[in-house]
Order: structure tokens, then C-alpha cells, then sequence
């Protein structure tokens, strides 16, 4: 077992990723769980909305929601310099933001949050929820989070060690308690993107 100490920074980490091209790959994995996501989620928030994708890696989900009808902007924030480049380089026109979470604070409030396979990076991801919903997001606004690493998917708990990185590992009910201790309403937990071999996107959403 590796000493958290000796942990790489997943931003470094997803900086090389971005250099070597496999933002792609990872975009293309996580797809079939964010469409889901978008389809449980979007329903719930309110026409001309302003979105924030938290931890978007090259921005794509970012200019995924730029599509939509009742999308009035979008940003996103990723603390590897080289993703949100990367992000720019495709898009120059879009709202990226390079920042260490959960250091960074926005200037103004979100009517939706997305989040995909970011939270649990974080040393303490149920406070990030509670930031969320104390300072992120407008009255009604909607939260929807995916993550891949959980206590329920076995398959993922040897991923720290294999990338050298932190991961908090929190079973389906803690984090369900979590939204509900951070204060959202219509707590929702659903698992998106099951295939053979996999569990699912384990998928939180809830409403400010
Ligand atoms: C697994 S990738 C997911 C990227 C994107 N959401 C996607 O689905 O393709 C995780 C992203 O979170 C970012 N990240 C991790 N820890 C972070 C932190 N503390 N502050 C800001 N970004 C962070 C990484 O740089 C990386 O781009």
C-alpha cells in the first residue's frame, strides 16, 4: 500500500493524460453514464439556464450543454493546465477556468451543476456538496454528480494504487447522506451505464 503522502496530484496526472491524447478515450468511456446523467437532470432545471461542469477535463461536456436550447452559458473548471488548454484550443469562444478545487470560488451562482468522475479526488468531496449547495447554486438549482469509484464497484477500489493518486472511497448511503446533510432536496441516487463487468455510473442528483 502506497503512503497518501507520496500521492501524485491528480491534476498533474490528467495533464499528462491530456498531453498523450487520452482525454479522448476517456471522453468517449464516460459518454453513455454523462448522456444519462443529462437526461435525469436536465428535465429538473429551468429554461435559460447557466451551467458549470466541475472538474471537465478538455470541456467537452461544456460544449455538449452549449447545444442546448435552454442553455443561456456554460463554464468550466478543471485545475490540469493542460486539459483546459486543451479545452480552449477546441473552443476558443468558451468559458474555461484553471483552478484548484475546492479552493476556487465563483463570482456568481449556477442553476446547474455537472460533475463526472471529479468528487472523489477530493480529500473531503462531502464538503465540496455542501459548497455546492451553500454558495454554487441559485434557489431550485440542480446538482447532478457521477463517479465510477465507489465502495459497491469492487473493480475500481485498486485504482489509487495504480495511478498513485488519492481517491476517497464512500459507499452509495454515504454519499445519499451526504446530499442530504449538504442540504438538497429531492435527493435522488440512481446507477447509469451498466454493462457486463461494470455496476454502474453511480449517479447523485438533488435540487437547492
Ligand atoms: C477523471 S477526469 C474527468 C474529466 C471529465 N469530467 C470527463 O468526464 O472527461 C477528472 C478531472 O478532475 C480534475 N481534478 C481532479 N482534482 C481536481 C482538483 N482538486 N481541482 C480541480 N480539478 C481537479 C482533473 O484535472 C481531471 O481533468
Amino acid at each position: 500500500m502506497v503512503n497518501n503522502m507520496e500521492r501524485r496530484p491528480a491534476t498533474e496526472i490528467f495533464s499528462e493524460w491530456a498531453e498523450k491524447g487520452r482525454d479522448e478515450g476517456m471522453e468517449s468511456g464516460h459518454a453513455p453514464s454523462v448522456e444519462a446523467m443529462l437526461e435525469l437532470a436536465l428535465p429538473k432545471v429551468e429554461p435559460d439556464f447557466l451551467a458549470i461542469d466541475v472538474g471537465c477535463g478538455n470541456g467537452w461536456v461544456c460544449r455538449k450543454l452549449k447545444k442546448h436550447n435552454d442553455c443561456k452559458n456554460v463554464v468550466g473548471i478543471d485545475g490540469s493546465d493542460a486539459m483546459i488548454s486543451k479545452a480552449n484550443s477546441i473552443d476558443s469562444s468558451g468559458d474555461y477556468i484553471h483552478a484548484d478545487l475546492p479552493e476556487w470560488k465563483p463570482s456568481r451562482k449556477f442553476d446547474l451543476i455537472h460533475s463526472m468522475e471529479f468528487l472523489y479526488y477530493l480529500t473531503n468531496p462531502l464538503n465540496m456538496l455542501e459548497t455546492f449547495h451553500k454558495e454554487w447554486l441559485t434557489d431550485g438549482g440542480i446538482l447532478v454528480a457521477g463517479v465510477d469509484y465507489y465502495l459497491e464497484n469492487k473493480k475500481s477500489h485498486d485504482w489509487p494504487d495504480a495511478l498513485n493518486v488519492h481517491m476517497t472511497q464512500l459507499g452509495i448511503d454515504e454519499w445519499k447522506n451526504g446530499m442530504i446533510e449538504a442540504g438538497f432536496s429531492d435527493v435522488e441516487i440512481h446507477q447509469v451505464g451498466k454493462k457486463e463487468g461494470f455496476i454502474g455510473t453511480l449517479v447523485m442528483i438533488g435540487r437547492r
